[in-house]
């Protein structure tokens, strides 16, 4: 298996330029099987899990294919041929239960098997099961699938969700655009990606209202036809990178940033004594020499601050000059990086959801493990830093979300490079 190999190397200076969302696009891609006609993504990220959804897509007899080195998606579903997402594809990925809504909506029946948990929690998904319920679905879980019909189509409903979910109202916002009837989503969730998968379905003839809200209003249609849509730029990604600047130090523009996106974040960014601006092409983060501040985190969803951006806070606030407080309350087991940056010397006391950071002068390099997409990213940013090599293992949780991290970070000055592993 790869690895990678940071060196603590100074400030950072250049420019890094923001990929398409994953997150965007595993539930833009599912949207192709609402139609028979072709969906084009643009902007696309190049990612293993866009490969797994791709690998999906296609094992149920979509076409798609990646064109100009990747960066546009050519979807096509008129001829589904096979109605089951099988488990040997949905484990590796969870967004795999994304192309059980469209599924439905479309040929009135689905089987896709339950994606399993993962390692920052059992992350069920009877939301969305009981979302499709609430449309009239007939769902029957066996053997660890969902057996799913709506023989007479879908209908659609007032749907309440008793707590925010990003898959769950993706999954449940498809199907209401073929539903006979005016579906509700109330409580729904607000990121950018829905936002963006609203504007997609709009664009293929869906008649949605309210996204971004917590309330989202669809009119079903008889059919959606086919659309060009670019993905959305990934705030991950870009909260990811602002960081590196912040903990290294220097000046880095980030290209195609913007600050809408990630509000919360660059708050507690500027709350810990670093600069964010807006430039002509994105935004600059500088960090002058002088140790950031503490800075308490509690994570919520949108337009709170991001839990796929805590591990990367926290490997920022073990350089802080005094104590932070950060506390994960959307995953319960999201805090895997903590014992790896301990083992760089940090100072972290866990207790249940809550991470309480001393932050210390200095870290020094070690052998570390990468747990999770962004416990592994959390591990290359205080590397950045450290005194001396930090090895990251198993990086192929990486490569699931950054796209040529190495690439990126050594464009701006980093000592960082990928061994080829020979296990
Ligand atoms: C999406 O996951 C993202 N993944 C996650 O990013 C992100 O962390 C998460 O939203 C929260 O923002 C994709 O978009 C592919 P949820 P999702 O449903 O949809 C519980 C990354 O690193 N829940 O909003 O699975 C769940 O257990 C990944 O890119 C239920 O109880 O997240 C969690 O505690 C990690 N029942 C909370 O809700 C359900 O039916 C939020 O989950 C669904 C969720």
């Amino acid at each position: 298996m790869d690895r990678i190999v940071v060196t603590g190397n100074g400030p950072l200076s250049g420019q890094i330029p923001i990929a398409g969302a994953k997150n965007a696009c595993l539930t833009l891609m599912p949207a192709t099987l609402l139609s028979d006609e072709p969906l084009t993504l643009t902007n696309a990220p190049r990612l293993s899990d866009i490969r797994t959804m791709t690998t999906l897509l296609q094992s149920l007899g979509a076409e798609v294919s990646a064109l100009n080195d990747g960066r546009v998606l050519a979807l096509s579903s008129h001829g589904l041929d096979n109605h089951t997402a099988d488990y040997d594809i949905v484990r590796k990925m969870r967004a795999s239960i994304l192309v059980l809504g469209p599924m439905l909506a479309r040929e009135g029946h689905a089987v896709v098997s339950l994606p399993g948990g993962c390692a920052i929690g059992a992350r069920p998904v009877d939301l969305h099961l009981k979302a499709l319920e609430a449309m009239g679905a007939e769902l029957d879980l066996r053997e660890g699938y969902v057996h799913a019909r709506a023989p007479s189509g879908l209908k659609g409903a007032i749907v309440d969700f008793p707590m925010v979910s990003v898959g769950a109202t993706e999954n449940a916002l498809m199907a209401a655009t073929l539903a006979k009837g005016t579906t509700v989503l109330k409580n729904a969730a607000r990121e950018p990606e829905i936002v963006d998968l609203a504007r997609c379905l709009r664009a293929m003839g869906a008649a949605i209202e309210g996204e971004g809200t917590g309330e989202i209003t669809i009119e079903g249609v008889d059919r959606l036809h086919g659309a060009t849509h670019p993905v959305v730029i990934d705030r991950i990604e870009l909260g990811t990178y602002m960081l590196a600047p912040a903990i290294a130090g220097g000046s880095v523009e980030l290209l195609g940033g913007q600050m809408s996106l990630i509000g919360a974040f660059v708050e507690k960014l500027e709350e810990a004594g670093v600069s964010v601006s807006e430039t002509q092409a994105g935004l600059r983060v500088e960090r002058k020499n002088g140790r950031v501040k503490a800075v308490d985190v509690a994570t919520a969803p949108f337009p709170g601050f991001p839990t796929d951006l805590q591990a990367q806070m926290m490997a920022l606030l073990c350089f802080a000059d005094g104590v932070s407080v950060l506390e994960e309350r959307i995953f319960e087991n999201r805090f895997m990086h903590a014992p790896e940056l301990m083992r760089m010397g940090a100072r972290i006391d866990v207790h249940g959801g809550t991470a309480k950071v001393t932050g210390v002068e200095t870290l020094k390099g070690a052998p570390v493990m990468a747990t999770d997409l962004r416990a592994s990213v959390s591990l290359i940013l205080a590397g950045l830093a450290a005194k001396g090599e930090t090895v990251v293992n198993r990086v192929y949780h990486l490569d699931r979300g950054y796209e040529r991290v190495e690439e990126k970070l050594s464009a701006v000055g980093a000592k960082i490079e990928r061994v080829q592993g020979d296990d």
